[in-house]
C-alpha cells in the first residue's frame, strides 16, 4: 500500500475569470461524456464508451514533426498516457492527435483550464482523450497496477519558497503511486524551468528503486524528448533557468 498524499493543495486557484457561454456549455455537455466515472478505473470500459466526437474531426492528422516520434513511443501503441496538470490542454490534445493509437487521460483542477481543453478537443475532434477535473492524487489510487505507459508532469507549480516545498506535487508517496501504475518500460516525463525543482525531482525519483533516470549526457535533459509540444507555461519562461526535460524510466524490479 502506498503512502497517502498529505491533504495539502499542490495547486493555486481552481477558477479565475468568468467562463464564457461556450465554455459553460462545453463543461455542461461535453465534460460529462468524457469524464472518468467514480470508483476504480476500468480503462477498457472508459475508452470503449463512444466518444461524442468520434469520426468528426481530424483525428490522426498529426503534423510531420509530431509524427516523428521515437521508436519507444510507437511501442506504446494501444497504451495509456496520463497528463497531470494539463493547464489549458494544448499539449494533451496535440499528443492525442499525434498518437491516435494511444489513449490519453488528462487531470486538472483548474476549471478554466478544463474548459480550454474541451475547446481544443472539440476543435481537433480527437476521440482518444478522457478527463478528470480535480486532483491527480485522487486518480492514481483508482488506476490498476501497471496500467499506464507514460505520465507527463509538465511545468508543475514550482512552490519555490522552502516553506512551500511540501506542496510540490513530486513527493515520495506520489512517486510510489506512479511506480505502481506504470508498466515496466513506461516513463515519467517531467519538465520544469526551476533549477531547484529539477534537482528535487531527480533526487526523489532516484531514491525510488522503480525508476532510472534515462539521461546519459547534458543534451538529454537540455533538449525536449522527440515529439514534444511546448506548453503554455514553458513558453512563458517564468522560472529561474532554461527548461529541463527529465525522463524517468519504470524499471522491471522482478
Ligand atoms: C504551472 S501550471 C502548468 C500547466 C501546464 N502543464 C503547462 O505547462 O502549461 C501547473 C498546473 O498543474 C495543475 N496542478 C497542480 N496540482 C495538481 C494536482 N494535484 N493534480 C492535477 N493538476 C494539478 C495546476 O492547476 C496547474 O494548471
Amino acid at each position: 500500500m502506498t503512502e497517502r498524499h498529505p491533504p495539502l493543495r499542490s495547486y493555486g486557484r481552481t477558477k479565475a475569470r468568468t467562463l464564457k457561454p461556450r465554455q459553460e456549455a462545453l463543461l455542461e455537455t461535453l465534460l460529462p461524456r468524457l469524464a472518468i466515472p467514480a470508483g476504480p478505473i476500468d480503462l477498457d470500459a472508459l475508452f470503449k464508451r463512444p466518444s461524442p466526437l468520434a469520426g468528426e474531426g481530424r483525428e490522426g492528422g498529426a503534423s510531420a514533426d509530431l509524427a516523428d516520434e521515437s521508436a519507444k513511443t510507437s511501442s506504446w501503441a494501444g497504451g495509456v498516457a496520463l497528463e497531470i496538470g494539463f493547464g489549458g490542454g494544448e499539449h494533451l490534445v496535440a499528443q492525442a492527435a499525434a498518437h491516435p493509437d494511444m489513449r490519453f487521460i488528462g487531470v486538472e483542477p483548474f476549471v478554466n483550464g478544463v474548459a480550454s481543453c474541451l475547446r481544443h478537443i472539440e476543435e481537433s475532434g480527437v476521440a482518444n482523450v478522457r478527463l478528470h477535473q480535480g486532483d491527480a492524487r485522487d486518480i492514481l489510487p483508482r488506476l490498476p497496477d501497471a496500467s499506464l505507459n507514460l505520465v507527463y508532469v509538465l511545468f508543475p507549480d514550482p512552490w519555490p519558497k522552502a516553506r512551500h516545498h511540501k506542496r510540490r506535487l513530486i513527493q515520495p508517496g506520489f512517486i510510489a503511486d506512479l511506480a505502481r501504475v506504470l508498466a515496466p518500460g513506461g516513463e515519467v516525463r517531467f519538465a520544469t524551468d526551476w533549477r531547484d525543482y529539477a534537482a528535487w525531482a531527480i533526487e526523489l525519483f532516484l531514491k525510488n528503486a522503480a525508476f532510472a533516470w534515462t539521461a546519459e549526457r547534458a543534451e538529454d535533459w537540455r533538449r525536449p524528448w522527440p515529439g514534444h509540444v511546448a506548453t503554455r507555461y514553458e513558453k512563458k519562461r517564468l522560472g529561474d533557468c532554461s527548461p529541463v526535460y527529465l525522463r524517468f524510466s519504470r524499471v522491471n524490479l522482478a
